[in-house]
């Protein structure tokens, strides 16, 4: 399998932003074939690259379970849910994307969940890299059957309520049976210089930042008119700054 690239923190921290902006990066690099991954289910990871997203993982596994001996003639479940979520992948020239959507509902999705799981942990396998966007609670990185993380981003803006976000995912990681091989903070709408209170947070939780992002209105622009991030130009702050990461951090 390919290189596992995640984003973890608070709501709003500007993780999508950041994890659309490593995907345009490795577009621009030809890294791909490149597989993004949804994984919040309140997030927009699609339409912040441009797409439409119309169905997920989760829709599929609501509709299942509504009816689960509805199959068509001569599919069994596993052939039946491995088509689905074949379906459900939108595929582009560039990159792939992968929405989860809503996590398990009430009652014991257990078989269901386990095909769905080892079929993307199957698809997973073909791409060069996996980007995935996750929410803070990072339950679908905890299920994923293989539990390797080449980098693990901790996102937070220029707060200390999300600077403890990231020391409480960070402190969670041991117990989540992930193989994380590196892990850094990145701080977005940062100031020039970051203030000694905030560092002196940032040594306690014991990470190094891979990158500071500047406040960049015109992400706000884009977000207002509904704009792929893959469009922004190559000189706005928050693109230069995740070059600069890309550049320092990226394991080939
Ligand atoms: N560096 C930044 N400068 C200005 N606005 C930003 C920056 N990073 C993110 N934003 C904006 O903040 C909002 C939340 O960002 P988002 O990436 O969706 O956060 P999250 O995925 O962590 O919930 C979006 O409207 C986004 O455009
Ligand atoms: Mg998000």
């Amino acid at each position: 399998m390919g290189k596992v690239i995640a984003f973890a923190g608070k709501g709003g921290v500007g993780k999508t932003t950041v994890a659309a902006l490593v995907i345009r990066h490795l577009v621009a690099q030809h890294e791909g074939p490149i597989l993004a991954v949804d994984a919040d289910p309140n997030s927009n990871l699609g339409e912040t690259l441009g797409l439409d997203v119309t169905s997920t993982i989760g829709d599929i596994r609501e509709d299942f379970m509504k009816d689960p001996q509805g199959l068509p003639s001569g599919m069994d479940k596993i052939n039946y849910l491995e088509t689905l979520v074949e379906q459900t992948l939108i595929e582009r020239k560039d990159f792939d994307l992968l929405v989860m959507g809503r996590q398990e509902g009430q009652g014991c999705y257990c078989m269901v969940n386990n095909i769905l799981n080892n079929f993307t942990e199957k698809l997973s396998r073909s791409y060069k890299y996996l980007v995935v966007d996750n929410e803070a609670g990072m339950e679908h990185l905890s299920r994923r059957t293989s539990g390797r993380v080449d980098t693990l981003y901790l996102v937070t803006d220029y707060a200390l309520r999300g600077l403890r976000a990231v020391r409480r995912i960070n402190d969670m990681l041991s117990s989540l049976k992930l193989d994380v091989k590196q892990a850094g903070i990145i701080v977005t709408r940062a100031p020039e210089k970051l203030s000694d209170a905030f560092m002196a947070e940032v040594a306690e939780i014991g990470l190094p930042i891979a990158a500071t992002i500047p406040n960049d209105p015109m992400l706000l622009d884009f977000d207002m008119e509904k704009r792929s991030l893959l469009e922004l130009p190559n000189d706005s702050p928050a693109v230069v700054a995740v070059e600069k990461m890309m550049a320092m951090t990226l394991v080939k």
